[in-house]
């Protein structure tokens, strides 16, 4: 059956008939809105590269929360800014830590709302590195005990999944002996398997205040023009217990995440990052583009290419546009 039997634009003639036949749909229940917690009280900082999204203390991290909350969204991810930073990152770990108090206090007043936690020691050291040095190496062995206290402390604090973002070798299993030994055999591991040495993440590294001193993150994080190393990536860290994984940057790695779609039957995260949403608002201000249609694409597209969950600076202007319709 072809032409003139067949037309595809029969279905596409009204708005009633294209949504009944939507292969996918965004919805508020799948977006993570990320959120960077810093020392003081009514902090509210604006992040220049990242127009919209702001350095907040505890208190005003709260007041996100319960506004996320009142979005339908499903939960957030935390990044900590420490008041002090050091050589062995002490801050990622420490039970009265910046990311251990904000998460007491929004599941305080928010007990229904997820909290995920980014597990690195980027943000807490002062050379800016995911792990403790060693001369001009990262040492990957002497940084997953400090990697998995980090995670041992959120957990106690009440993070409802941990997420690590480090990238060394054997962190993922390290942090689930580590979680059981201390009876928090409950608490979920999101890994971000396959994340890459992008260039898309600086907006972040002015929010969080974590570019490194000197050399970056090539000799951890993944080559670009890598994808069959991203299976291998997310096959050993579902192996050391991850109970969902994540692929990051998103629009750059679309194929990435429908390899791994198609490879594995995990839940599926992909990080819509900084500076993707920085692209985008920029060319937004400037009026390039419409702000809310290519949000909404870039959602889709990310969600059609296989992942279930969004992480994304978008999540709470996304929710408000989807509950207008
Ligand atoms: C590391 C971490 C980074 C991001 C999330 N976790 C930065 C990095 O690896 O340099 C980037 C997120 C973004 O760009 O939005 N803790």
């Amino acid at each position: 059956m072809a032409f003139p039997a067949e037309r595809l634009r029969r279905l596409r003639r009204t708005e009633g008939l294209r949504a009944l036949i939507r292969e996918t749909r965004v919805e508020a229940g799948d977006l993570i809105y990320p959120l960077f917690v810093c020392p003081g009280r009514k902090v509210r900082k604006e992040i220049g590269s990242m127009p919209g999204q702001f350095n907040l203390s505890v208190d005003e991290a709260v007041a996100e929360a319960e506004e996320a909350r009142a979005l339908g969204l499903p939960g957030l991810i935390l990044f900590g800014i420490p008041p002090q930073k050091d050589a062995r990152g002490s801050g990622a770990y420490d039970p009265a830590g910046i990311v251990q108090e904000a998460t007491r206090a929004i599941k305080k007043a928010a007990p229904e709302l997820l909290v995920i936690t980014d597990v690195c020691l980027c943000e807490y050291t002062d050379h800016g590195h995911c792990g403790v040095i060693e001369g001009e190496t990262i040492a990957n062995d002497a940084s997953l005990e400090l990697l998995a206290r980090s995670a041992v402390s959120h957990a106690r604090a009440g993070a409802d999944i941990v997420a690590p973002s480090d990238m060394m070798d054997g962190r993922v299993g390290a942090i689930r002996r580590a979680l059981d030994e201390a009876k928090l055999t409950d608490t979920p591991i999101l890994s971000y398997a396959a994340k890459y040495a992008s260039a898309f993440y600086g907006p972040f590294r002015e929010a969080a205040q974590s570019t490194p001193r000197f050399g970056d993150r090539r000799s951890h994080q993944m080559d670009p023009g890598n994808a069959r190393e991203a299976l291998r990536e997310v096959a050993l860290d579902l192996e050391e217990g991850a109970d969902m994984v994540m692929i990051k940057p998103a629009l750059p790695y679309l194929d990435v995440l429908w390899r791994v779609r198609e490879r594995f039957d995990v839940p599926l995260a992909a990080y819509h990052v900084s500076g993707e949403y920085a692209m985008l608002a920029a060319a937004a201000e400037r009026s390039w583009i419409d702000r809310d249609r290519v949000m909404l694409e870039s959602l889709t597209a990310i969600r059609r290419a296989g992942a279930d969950v969004v992480v994304t600076y978008f999540a709470k202007e996304a929710a408000r546009l989807l509950r207008r319709g």
